[in-house]
C-alpha cells in the first residue's frame, strides 16, 4: 500500500515571517494527519518554517538545491546547508527551474543524484508542454526526462525518490489533466520504473500529479490508480484550501 503524499511548493511566496505565522496554521490544521505532508518554502523561509514543523508530522522540503557540494557557486543553496536546517526533501527538476532557468536534464541528473546521497528525498518533476502535448510526444518526452534525470541512480536509493508528473500546461492555468489522462501518464512512468528497477520498486514508488490541484479535484484525481499525492502550487498557499486538499478522502 502507498501513503498518499500531498507537497505544497510555495514558489517564490512569502516572507519568513508570513511564512511563520502561515505555517502555525498549517500545524494547527494538519499535524497527524494520515497522509504524508510536505512544505517547500522559499530558502529565506525555511529556518522559520523549519523551527514551527519541528516535532510535527509536517515535512520540510526546499524548491532547489547546487548540484556541487560547496565551493564558488554564487547565489546557490547546497544540500549540506538544507540538511542543517532540517529540510529532509528537495523538489528537482521542476518546469520552471527548466523554462526560466534552462536546467537541462543532465544538470537535474547531477542534483538528483547528490540529493540522494546525502540522504535527502528528492521530487523529482516531469512533464510535457502544450505544444509538445499537441504533437504527440508525451511519451518521448516524459520517458526522456525519467530516464536521463535518474541515470546512475541506484535501486537501493528508490525509497527516498518521488516523481511529480506535473503536464507544464496545466501549471497555474486552472486546466487540469482529465485524471484518466495523468493517470496513463503515471502508468507510463510507472512501467518505465518496473523496465529499469523491477516490480516491487515500481509498485512502491509515489507518483503524485501538479497541475491546478485544488480541493474541488483532487479526491477524483487520488482515485486514480497510480496517482498518489499532489504537488499543489497555488492552492498551498490558503491554509484552507491546502488542507482540504491533504483531506481529500475525509
Ligand atoms: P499550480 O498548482 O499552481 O498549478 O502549480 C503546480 C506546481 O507547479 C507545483 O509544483
Amino acid at each position: 500500500m502507498r501513503t498518499y503524499y500531498i507537497a505544497g511548493n510555495w514558489k517564490m511566496n512569502m516572507t519568513a515571517s508570513e511564512a511563520r505565522d502561515f505555517a502555525q496554521k498549517l500545524v494547527k490544521k494538519l499535524d497527524g494527519s494520515d497522509v504524508k505532508i510536505m512544505v517547500a518554502p522559499p530558502f529565506t523561509a525555511l529556518e522559520s518554517v523549519s523551527s514551527i514543523v519541528r516535532g510535527t508530522s509536517i515535512v520540510l522540503g526546499a524548491q532547489n538545491m547546487c548540484h556541487k557540494e560547496s565551493g564558488a557557486h554564487t547565489g546557490e543553496v547546497s544540500a549540506d546547508m538544507l540538511l542543517d536546517l532540517d529540510v529532509s526533501t528537495v523538489i528537482l527538476g521542476h518546469s520552471e527551474r527548466r523554462a526560466i532557468y534552462k536546467e537541462t536534464d543532465s544538470h537535474i541528473n547531477e542534483k538528483v543524484r547528490l540529493a540522494l546521497a546525502k540522504g535527502l528525498e528528492v521530487i523529482f518533476c516531469v512533464g510535457e508542454t502544450l505544444e509538445e502535448r499537441e504533437s504527440g510526444k508525451v511519451e518521448d518526452v516524459v520517458l526522456t526526462q525519467v530516464r536521463e534525470g535518474l541515470a546512475s541512480v541506484e535501486a537501493s536509493q528508490l525509497s527516498s525518490l518521488v516523481i511529480a508528473y506535473e503536464p507544464v500546461w496545466a501549471i497555474g492555468t486552472g486546466k487540469t489533466a482529465t485524471p484518466e489522462d495523468a493517470n496513463a501518464v503515471h502508468k507510463l512512468i510507472r512501467d518505465e520504473m518496473r523496465r529499469s528497477f523491477g516490480d516491487e520498486a515500481a509498485d512502491a514508488m509515489i507518483i503524485q500529479y501538479g497541475g491546478s490541484v485544488k480541493p474541488d479535484n483532487a479526491a477524483e484525481l487520488m482515485s486514480q490508480s497510480d496517482i498518489d499525492g499532489a504537488l499543489v502550487g497555488g492552492a498551498s498557499l490558503d491554509v484552507d484550501s491546502f488542507a482540504a486538499i491533504a483531506q481529500f478522502n475525509a
